[in-house]
Parts: C-alpha cells; structure tokens; sequence
C-alpha cells in the first residue's frame, strides 16, 4: 500500500508522542511504502517569538510576510525536516530523505493573496522524482514549503501541510492518508471522538463552529482528496489507533 502520513509538528515535540510514532512507523514501512508529510506550526511561531515577530491566523492558516516567509523556510527545510531525518536515521531507518515542496518542483501552487506568501489551490504536482525514489525504497520526509506562481515567476510559499497532503495523495493515488495529531480525532461539541465522520457532516460542524482553527483546512483537504478518489482517510494521534475515519 501507497501511505501518506502527516505528521503534526505537535507530534515531533511530544517526546512520548514522538517515540510511540517512529515505533509504529518502523513496522508500518516493513510493508508499505510511506511518505512523511510534517508541519510545525507550533516550532515556527515559537522562532517568531524568539525574533519578536507576532504570529498571525486566519481560519487556521498562518499569515505570511516577507519576515516570516524566512522563519518557514528556515524552521520547515531546515530545522525539523533535518532533524527528522536524523531521528528516522538514528532509529535505524536505512534510507532517507528530506525534501521540500520546492525541490523538482515537487508542488506548484497559485497564492492567495490576502495571506501573504500562503500557497491555495494546487496547480502542479510533480510526481517523477517521488516515483524514482519510492521505487528504490527511500523513505521520504517532506516540509510543506512550495513554488507559487506570480506573473510568471516562481516565489516561495509556505502551504499548510494538509494541503500538501492533499497534493500528493491525490496525485501518487495514496491508498491510505493518516493525520497524526494532537488530538485523538475528531471532537464533537462533548469533546468526544467522532469516530465516522461523512463529508457532509463535515460542511455542519464547520458551519456550528464545532471544528475550528488548525482542523478546518484539515477536514477540507480531505474532502479535496475524496474529490479526487482517495477513500481510506483518518485523523489519530497514535498511528495504531483510528480515531475518526471519514467516510463518503
Ligand atoms: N472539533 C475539533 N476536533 C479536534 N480538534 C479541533 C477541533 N476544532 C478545532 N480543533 C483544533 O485543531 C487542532 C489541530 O490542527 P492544527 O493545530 O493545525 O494541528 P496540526 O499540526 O495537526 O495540523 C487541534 O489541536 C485543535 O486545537
Ligand atoms: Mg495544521
């Protein structure tokens, strides 16, 4: 199977959390091959702070600057996907990879402009390079900084991972989309985990306010890949727990 796992950065900086999943990972790449999706949204505004920039949402998606178009490359590219990389390396993992969405221009993004340098609907996604090196077993870690088109030229976007989620599960045809996160699913308005959660119910609990923030451009990338025939999708924060799966 064709997995696609996005890891929260809220997931690398819990240590238990982090130690359960690279456990689980191990077993899970003995069978299938898997691509690491990471954010870290919470390392990026914690380095804004550090350089007294004040991070700025709108409906879950991050504000972005020319300022903070730098710390997201610099925390993205280079701090947690090399240190992924070096954690997967050092648990014994044999091949690995770190790339960001700019590499072969891996996706191309058109920007919506009232965010800054923020990267909206998926224009190309280049799979070659993706094939070749699942093909020759690499296990690969990508950050979710991309290429966006603005007359004509390319410039540097941060794109919410989730919608990089959707990008590439939708064109490598994943059979199977994991989002590790903080929470063990889906909450309903009791903080209960939704376990099945269907596409419409999903439009309802955005409209009641009952999925918010970080969890809105989530659930909307999953109803992006169902669009595009990804069917096997689930929200969980331990890789051997389901959560909510979303069903049609
Ligand atoms: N109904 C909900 N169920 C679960 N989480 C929710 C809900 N509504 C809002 N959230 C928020 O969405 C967050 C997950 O999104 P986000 O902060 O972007 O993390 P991630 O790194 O996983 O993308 C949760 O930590 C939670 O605060
Ligand atoms: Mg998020």
């Amino acid at each position: 199977m064709k997995i696609i796992i996005k890891l929260s950065g809220k997931i690398i900086d819990n240590k238990d959390a982090f130690n359960n999943f690279i456990g689980k990972l191990k077993k899970l790449t003995l069978r299938n091959k898997v691509i690491l999706i990471h954010g870290g949204g919470i390392q990026v505004s914690s380095w804004m702070e550090k350089l007294s920039l004040k991070p700025k949402f709108v409906e879950g998606l991050r504000f972005t600057d020319d300022d903070t178009l730098e710390v997201v490359i610099s925390v993205l590219c280079g701090l947690i996907n090399k240190k992924l990389v070096y954690e997967l390396i050092n648990y014994g993992f044999k091949k690995v990879l770190g790339l960001s969405c700019i590499d072969d221009k891996l996706v191309v993004t058109d920007i919506d402009e009232k965010l800054g340098y923020v990267g909206k609907n998926v224009l190309n996604v280049n799979t070659n390079l993706i094939n070749f090196l699942f093909n020759n077993k690499y296990l690969l870690v990508i950050s979710s900084v991309g290429l966006g088109k603005k007359d004509n030229k390319f410039v540097i976007t941060n794109i919410n991972a989730d919608n990089v989620v959707y990008a590439l599960a939708s064109h490598l045809k994943a059979d199977k989309v994991i989002f590790l996160t903080d929470k063990e699913g889906v909450l309903d308005e009791d903080n209960k985990v939704i376990r099945k959660l269907s596409l419409k119910e999903i439009d309802e609990l955005i409209a009641k306010k009952i999925v918010t923030e970080g969890m809105i451009p989530k659930l909307s990338a999953i109803k992006d890949m169902f669009k595009r025939g990804v069917s096997q999708v689930i929200i969980t924060s331990d890789l051997g727990k389901v959560g909510t799966s979303i069903v049609k």
